[in-house]
């Protein structure tokens, strides 16, 4: 047997495959999919499990450590992350030379970048403690920059942390409360923002965790490689589909076409329109975590006093697609953002802060993902072949 290097060397055959569609980047051990039966599992838990009875971070202990924490293990991983999620006051200052309408993501992955400034001379990442320690501060503050990011795009003071509160709760302190004022949180909204963050939690080699490992396979630091994965994830393709199925709801109110209508102007392709938050790479089936995402939206808007017919519009699309032949021949379910922005939204958070909420849920998988190939002695700089069409060698016209 020879390696794949060899063999496109001695054969001169290169799989040219768009999209990545049917190649194997890596190994890993970390999350499995059955996209035929919509299975989703992490180091071999059901989602539907960990979703239920777990916690953000357990999860992400187990993401990055490959086992459950004990529970004095878990109560160290904790708090440790609470001793961390202080910025910089000068990182802080940093978020006020860019500009008042800047994007919440575009704030996010700028101030990540930034962040690792502050740490380069422990940013090896083939040091274990540099990794260790940059993976706490990563937990640990990524929140607290995605909340600034928050309060700067509406134009409020920044709080500081309250590292007596749970992670999930402190983060909803830092995104909703007032300073001077008592921040009170809802439970249920606290849980049901725990468990959606889980969903997210990691989904192996999609776009934004593939430019993690990408990038990290040059040697780049944690908080390089993660701000990479950041940016790829703002895409409408990828997690800035949740922002995108919003538009699409409320453009579809607004403008009062009827939801057949619209159904039809996406089959015919008109102006290129898709139905966001439909269709996936790996799901050919429904999304496991869009089941979950859809049971939890009646709960939290029932528990919120909301009615929202954004939430009715959407279920409206989702049943005219399923039984719809053009959804059905293409096997185009609902993934895990059609119904995730209607329950930020209920909870408070702006449209444009949705994106954000995912990359903090994705966070812990990017983590787990880098460190897995950093630890892995098979792993190589990435870097692609190409089949090159362009002109043949030529002169320089006079030469
Ligand atoms: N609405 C309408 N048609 C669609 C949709 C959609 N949402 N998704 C795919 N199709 C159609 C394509 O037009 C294509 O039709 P054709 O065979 O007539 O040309 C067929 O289904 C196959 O689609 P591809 O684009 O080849 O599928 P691919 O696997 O490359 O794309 C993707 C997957 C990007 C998720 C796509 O389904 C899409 O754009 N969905 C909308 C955006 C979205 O919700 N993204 C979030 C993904 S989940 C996540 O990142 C968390």
């Amino acid at each position: 047997s020879i390696d794949v290097a060899t063999f496109t060397r001695q054969t001169g055959y290169t799989a040219l495959d768009y999209g990545f569609v049917n190649t194997a980047s890596t190994k890993s051990a970390i999350t499995y999919i059955d996209g035929d039966a919509g299975i989703l599992r992490y180091r071999g838990y059901p989602i539907e499990q960990l979703a239920t009875h777990s916690t953000y971070l357990e999860v992400a202990w187990l993401l990055i450590y490959g086992e459950l924490p004990t529970p004095d293990e878990l109560a160290a991983f904790d708090n440790r992350i609470r001793r961390h999620t202080l910025l910089h006051e000068d990182l802080k200052r940093f978020f006020g030379s860019l500009p008042p309408t800047a994007h919440p993501m575009s704030v996010l992955s700028a101030a990540t970048a930034a962040l690792s400034t502050y740490y380069e001379d422990e940013s090896d990442p083939h040091n274990p403690e540099h990794v260790e320690v940059n993976t706490i501060r990563l937990l640990a503050k990524l929140p607290v920059i995605a909340a600034y990011a928050h309060k700067k795009s509406i134009g409020q003071a920044f709080l500081y942390p309250d590292n007596g509160m749970s992670f999930v709760d402190n983060f909803l302190k830092l995104n909703f409360g007032v300073l001077s004022e008592l921040y009170e949180v809802n439970p249920v909204v606290s849980r049901a923002l725990e468990r959606l963050l889980i969903l997210h939690e990691d989904h192996e080699q999609n776009a934004s965790t593939s430019t993690v490992r990408l990038v990290g396979s040059t040697g780049a630091n944690q908080f390089s490689s993660i701000s990479a994965g950041i940016n790829a994830l703002y895409g409408p393709l990828h997690g800035g589909a949740n922002e995108a199925v919003l538009s699409m709801l409320a453009q579809i109110r607004d403008s009062g076409e009827s939801v057949q209508r619209f159904v039809e102007r996406v089959k015919n392709k008109e102006d290129g329109v898709k139905l966001m938050g439909f269709g996936h790479r790996v799901y050919k089936n429904y999304d496991p975590r869009a089941k979950l995402v859809k049971e939890s939206a009646d709960e939290v808007l029932s528990e919120l006093g909301v009615h929202d017919p954004l939430l009715d519009l959407a279920k409206d699309l989702e049943e005219i697609a399923l039984n719809d032949d053009y959804f059905k021949e293409r096997r185009l379910y609902p993934n895990v953002d059609f119904y995730t922005g209607v329950m930020y939204k209920a909870m408070g958070f702006p449209t444009r802060m949705f994106t954000v909420l995912f990359a903090i849920g994705r966070l812990p998988g990017w983590i787990a993902q880098w460190r897995e190939a950093i630890g892995d002695p098979q792993t190589k700089i990435g870097r692609p072949q190409q089949l090159y069409i362009g002109s043949p060698e030529r002169n320089y016209p006079g030469v």
